[in-house]
C-alpha cells in the first residue's frame, strides 16, 4: 500500500462514517502565540474545542503536517538516531465535536486497523488512563482484543496535552509489537518503555474534556470531544512491512538521492544517522519555508536555523564540504507534490532560501569544527568532562552554531556543555547590543526615540543582518521576523526606513555606494534613495514625508496592520556596482603587478558609473604603463575566473596575504574575495561571480591629488557602451569638420586662383595693349612670363591671351619645379593666312631652353629645362616670329 493510498484509505473510511475531510493547516499556526509550529492534526480546531468558535460540521477528518521540534512535543533529540522520529510528519486524525465519544473512537479505530487494513490482533496493544475504567471496559466490550493486552499507564503516558496550555485530557493509545531482533536496546522491551523500538505507538485517541488554563489548572469544558492522530511515517512502514520509516516510499527516494550526491552509501551507524537526519530535516525545512517561515537568528526562524546548521553539520560525517541539502527540495516536492500541493510552486524559493544558507554556514562550519576538536582534545587530555560556556558561545558568536548543535556534538564526545555560563554570556551580550541601540537612537543618530522605545521595551535587540553573497534583488518585509520600522527624522530633507532584522540592499562601506530601489506596498511606492549602516543597524533613507500627510497615514497603517511590503533593489545599478567592484579588485592587483608593491590602497568609490581608486606612488603613470595595466586587467577579466567568497579568521587571512585596508575595521572573523592567483583582499562588498562579467575595464582618467598619492578612473560594463558611443561621436564630429575645412580650402584654392587668374589676366591685358608691343605685319608678337600653378592654368592664361590679342601670336612661360612651362598660342586668321603654326613654334623656343613638346597649330605646350635662357628665349621671340613669316 503505497503513503498516498494510505491517506486516502483513512480519508475514505471516516468519510463512510459521516466525517467531513478537511484539509491540512499550514505548519505555521494562524494566530496562535501559544505555539510556534503546528503539532497536531487539532490545531486548527483549538477554538471549537474550547467552545469559542464552531464549524458547519461535527465530525472531521484529515492528514495534517505537523512539526515537532520546540515547546511541550519536541522530538528533535531523537531524529535519525532512531528510526521512527521526525522534525515533520504527517498526522492522520478524526474528530467528533461534541458528537460521539470513546465507545465510537475505539470501536472505528480497531476496525480500521484489524478489518480495513488487516493488522494481526495479536500483535496490538491497548493503553487506557490509570484511572479510566470506562476506556478499558469499552474496549473489552466494542473489541475483541485480547483482555491482558489492556494497560494502564499514568500521566506521562495517557493524558495528553498541546501544549503548557490548551485542550487536553485522558487518551488511550495503540501500540504494536514489531517483533523479536526489532530493538537492540539494553532492557526489557515493552510498551511505553523509552527509547524501545520493537514496541511502537501507532495511534493516539484523545478524549478532550479540559482546557489548562494560563495558571497551569484544568478547567472542564463545555463538551466532550473526541481528537485521535496517527503518525502517517509509522503505519506506513507497518503496511509496507519495513521495520524503518526510512525504508518506505515517504523516505527512500531521498535516502537514495543522498546517496547519488554524497558517493555514500546507507550503511554502518555513522551513515545511516547522518542520511535520515538529513532526509527528516529536509521535509521540516521545505514545508516550513513553503508555508512562510525563514531561517533567522530569532524564534521559529531560528528553529530552522539550528535544523539546516543541524544537517549541515551532518552533512560533514559524508563528508560534504559544498552546499546540496538544497537539492533534495526536488524529492521531497515529487514524493509529497500530490497530496501538498502548496509546495510546488514554492519549490526554487525554498532552494534558494536552502542553499543560501548553507552557503552562510558552510564558510564557518570547518573551522568551527576544528576549534570545537581542539578544546575537546584539551578538555579530554586534561580529564575534565565540562565543555565550557566561554567556548559554546564563542562557536555561537562568531561561527554561528547553535547551542544546541554543540551540545550534540559534545554529547558524541562525552562532555557536557556549560550552559549556565553560556546562558550568562548570551545575556550579557544581549544587554550589550540593547545599549548600543538606543544610544544610536538617543544620540539622534537615526529616527526618533519614542518609536525605539516601544522596540527596546519589547527586548527586540536590533542588529540587520545583511549578506552580500545573497544574488536576490527583491524581498518581502514586514513580517513577524522582518518588521519595516518607519522613523521620522529630523533632517529637512530624508526619513528612514529600517527592517528590524535583514535587509537585502547594501549599506555604504568599503567605497561600494548604499543601495537604492523601491519599497512597494498595494497603493504604492516609497522610493529608497541611499542605504547607510549606521553602527549594527542597516537604515534605508527615503524623501521626507510630510507628517500627517495623506500618504504617511496610509503607510503607517499599512506598517501596523502587517501589510508585506516587496523590497526592490534598483538591480541595473547594483549589477553595475558590482562590476566596478569586482573591477577595483582587478586594478588593485594590476598596479602592484606593474608598478610595484609599494603601490598601497589610500581609497576608492565603487559607484554604478566608474570606479576611483587612489594609491600611493611617486610619480605620474606614462601613457605605456597605463597601456599595460588596462591589458593585464582584460586578461584577467576574459580568462573568466571565478571569484571565490569565504570567511575566515582574520589572522588566518593575514597570512594568507589577503590584502586589507588600513582604513576599516575588521572583526575576527572576515570575509576574503580571492580572484584565482591574481587577487586576494579582504572585502564585505558585493561581487561578480566569474571575472568575465565585468565586460571590459577601461581607463579613462590618471592624475594626482595629493603629493605621492595618484588617482586612477575608470569605467567597465554598460559604462564602456557609453564611452564608445561618446568617442565614436567625437570622431564623427571631427571627420566632419575635417570635411567641411577640406571644402572651405578648396572654396578658398578656387578664390585665390580666380584672383590669380584676375591679376595676371590685368597683366597680361596691360602687356598687350602697351604701345611697345612688338608688331610684325599688323599683328601682335606677345611674350612674358607668369605665374601659372600648373600646366592647365598656363593653358587657360593662353586663352585669354588670344582673346586679348585680337591678332597676334603669344608665349607664355611659367616656372615652377625648376622647369619651364610654355604655352604658345596664334590666332585663327595667322593660322590661315601666314600658316603660322604654334607647335613649330613652341618647339623652337623649347629648343633653346633644352626640351621639347608640341600641339595644334592655334595652341601648343611645351617644357623647357634651362631656367637661366628663359629671358632670352622671351626677348628673342619676336625675332623668332618674324622669321617664321619670312
Ligand atoms: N492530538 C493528539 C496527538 O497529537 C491526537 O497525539
Amino acid at each position: 500500500m503505497k503513503a498516498q493510498d494510505v491517506r486516502t484509505s483513512f480519508v475514505k473510511f471516516f468519510e463512510q462514517k459521516g466525517h467531513t475531510f478537511v484539509p491540512s493547516s499550514p505548519v505555521i499556526p494562524f494566530d496562535d502565540p501559544t505555539l510556534l509550529f503546528t503539532n497536531a492534526g487539532m490545531n486548527q480546531f483549538k477554538d471549537v474545542f474550547l467552545g469559542t468558535g464552531t464549524r458547519p460540521y461535527k465530525r472531521a477528518v484529515n492528514y495534517q503536517k505537523c512539526i515537532r521540534v520546540s515547546g511541550k512535543h519536541n522530538d528533535l533529540e531523537e531524529v535519525g538516531k532512531d528510526t521512527y522520529h521526525h522534525t515533520f510528519f504527517e498526522m492522520l486524525g478524526n474528530w467528533s465535536f461534541g458528537d460521539y465519544y470513546k465507545k465510537e473512537a475505539i470501536e472505528w479505530a480497531w476496525e480500521l486497523l484489524t478489518k480495513e487494513w488487516g493488522l494481526p490482533k495479536d500483535k496490538l496493544y491497548a493503553t487506557v488512563f490509570k484511572d479510566d475504567d470506562e476506556a478499558e471496559e469499552l474496549w473489552k466490550k466494542v473489541t475483541d482484543i485480547s483482555h491482558n493486552r489492556i494497560l494502564r499507564f499514568d500521566e506521562k503516558s495517557n493524558f495528553w496535552e498541546m501544549g503548557e496550555t490548551g485542550p487536553c485530557g485522558p487518551c488511550s493509545e495503540i501500540h504494536i509489537d514489531l517483533g523479536e531482533g526489532t530493538c537492540n536496546k539494553n532492557h526489557i522491551c515493552g510498551v511505553n518503555v523509552d527509547g524501545c523500538s520493537r514496541f511502537i505507538e501507532l495511534w493516539n485517541l484523545v478524549f478532550i474534556q479540559f482546557n489548562r488554563n494560563e495558571k497551569g489548572v484544568l478547567e472542564p469544558l463545555p463538551a466532550k470531544h473526541v481528537d485521535t492522530g496517527m503518525g502517517l511515517e509509522r503505519i506506513v512502514a507497518v503496511l509496507q512491512g519495513k521495520n524503518s520509516n526510512y525504508d518506505t516510499d515517504l523516505f527512500k527516494p531521498i535516502i537514495d538521492e543522498i546517496s547519488n550526491l554524497t558517493g555514500k552509501e546507507y550503511v554502518g551507524d555513522k551513515n545511516q544517522i547522518a542520511m535520515r537526519v538529513i532526509a527528516d530535516h529536509i521535509r521540516m525545512l521545505t514545508f516550513a519555508i513553503t508555508d512562510g517561515a525563514v531561517p533567522s537568528n530569532e524564534g521559529r526562524g531560528y528553529v530552522l536555523r539550528r535544523i539546516l546548521r543541524r544537517a549541515s553539520r551532518y552533512a560533514r560525517n559524508l563528508d560534504m564540504h559544498e552546499p546540496f541539502i538544497y537539492k533534495l527540495v526536488d524529492k521531497v516536492v515529487e514524493i509529497m507534490g500530490d497530496a501538498y500541493p502548496e509546495i510546488e510552486p514554492k519549490k526554487e524559493y525554498v532552494k534558494d532560501v536552502i542553499k543560501s544558507e548553507e552557503e552562510n554556514f558552510n564558510q564557518t562550519l570547518d573551522r568551527g569544527i576544528e576549534i570545537f576538536e581542539e578544546v575537546a582534545s584539551k578538555l579530554e587530555a586534561s580529564g575534565s568532562k565540562i565543555f565550557p560556556g566561554k567556548e559554546a558561545f564563542k562557536l555561537y558568536d562568531t561561527y554561528g552554531f547553535p547551542i544546541d548543535l554543540t551540545n550534540l556534538m559534545a554529547e558524541e564526545r562525552g562532555l557536557k556543555v556549560d550552559i549556565a555560563e553560556f546562558e550568562k554570556l548570551m545575556e550579557k551580550q544581549r544587554t550589550r547590543s540593547r545599549e548600543a541601540t538606543k544610544k544610536i537612537f538617543t544620540e539622534g543618530k537615526i529616527g526618533i526615540a519614542d518609536k525605539v522605545e516601544v522596540l527596546l521595551r519589547k527586548g527586540d535587540v536590533l542588529k540587520t543582518e545583511f549578506n552580500p553573497d545573497l544574488k536576490q534583488y527583491e524581498m518581502e518585509v514586514n513580517d513577524e521576523t522582518n518588521k519595516v520600522i518607519l522613523l521620522s527624522s529630523d533632517d529637512e530633507n530624508i526619513d528612514q526606513i529600517l527592517f528590524s532584522k535583514k535587509t537585502i540592499f547594501y549599506p555604504e562601506s568599503g567605497g561600494q555606494v548604499g543601495d537604492t530601489g523601491k519599497l512597494i506596498y498595494p497603493d504604492g511606492e516609497i522610493e529608497i534613495i541611499d542605504t547607510q549602516r549606521i553602527d549594527d543597524l542597516i537604515v534605508h533613507f527615503i524623501p521626507k514625508m510630510k507628517k500627517d500627510s495623506k500618504e504617511a497615514k496610509e503607510i503607517e497603517k499599512f506598517i501596523k496592520s502587517g501589510g508585506k511590503f516587496v523590497a526592490r533593489i534598483d538591480v541595473e545599478r547594483r549589477k553595475s556596482i558590482m562590476k566596478n567592484h569586482s573591477a577595483t579588485h582587478l586594478l588593485h592587483s594590476a598596479l602592484r603587478k606593474i608598478l610595484g608593491t609599494h603601490v598601497q590602497q589610500a581609497g576608492s568609490l565603487v559607484a554604478p558609473d566608474r570606479l576611483r581608486f587612489d594609491f600611493t606612488h611617486p610619480k605620474k603613470l606614462s601613457k605605456e604603463e597605463i597601456e599595460k595595466i588596462e591589458h593585464l586587467v582584460n586578461s584577467v577579466i576574459f580568462e573568466d575566473i571565478e571569484l571565490v567568497k569565504e570567511y575566515k579568521p582574520l589572522k588566518q587571512a593575514l597570512e594568507e596575504g589577503a590584502l586589507a585596508f588600513f582604513g576599516d575595521k575588521y572583526g575576527d572573523i572576515v570575509r576574503t574575495v580571492r580572484i584565482g592567483d591574481f587577487s586576494y583582499e579582504l572585502c564585505g562588498g558585493t561581487h561578480l561571480d566569474r571575472t568575465i562579467e565585468t565586460g571590459y575595464f577601461k581607463i579613462i582618467y590618471e592624475g594626482s591629488i595629493a603629493s605621492g598619492i595618484r588617482r586612477v578612473e575608470a569605467i567597465t560594463g554598460k559604462a564602456l557602451e557609453k564611452y564608445l558611443k561618446e568617442k565614436e561621436e567625437e570622431i564623427l564630429r571631427l571627420n566632419e569638420k575635417v570635411d567641411q575645412i577640406l571644402e572651405e580650402k578648396q572654396k578658398l584654392e578656387r578664390e585665390l586662383a580666380r584672383v590669380k587668374m584676375k591679376l595676371i589676366s590685368d597683366e597680361i591685358e596691360k602687356v598687350v595693349n602697351s604701345s611697345d608691343v612688338p608688331k610684325i605685319d599688323g599683328f601682335k608678337v606677345v611674350a612674358m612670363k607668369v605665374e601659372a600653378s600648373d600646366i592647365e592654368q598656363l593653358k587657360q592664361l593662353g586663352d585669354v591671351l588670344r582673346g586679348k590679342i585680337g591678332r597676334g601670336v603669344g608665349l607664355l612661360a611659367s616656372i615652377s619645379e625648376n622647369k619651364i612651362n610654355f604655352v604658345c598660342i596664334v590666332t585663327d586668321d595667322l593660322v590661315k593666312e601666314k600658316g603660322l603654326d604654334a607647335g613649330k613654334i613652341v618647339r623652337e623656343v623649347a629648343k633653346i631652353t633644352g626640351g621639347g613638346g608640341g600641339g595644334k597649330p592655334n595652341m601648343a605646350t611645351a617644357g623647357g629645362k634651362d631656367i637661366s635662357k628663359l629671358d632670352e628665349v622671351l626677348k628673342i621671340f619676336p625675332k623668332i616670329i618674324k622669321e617664321l613669316t619670312q
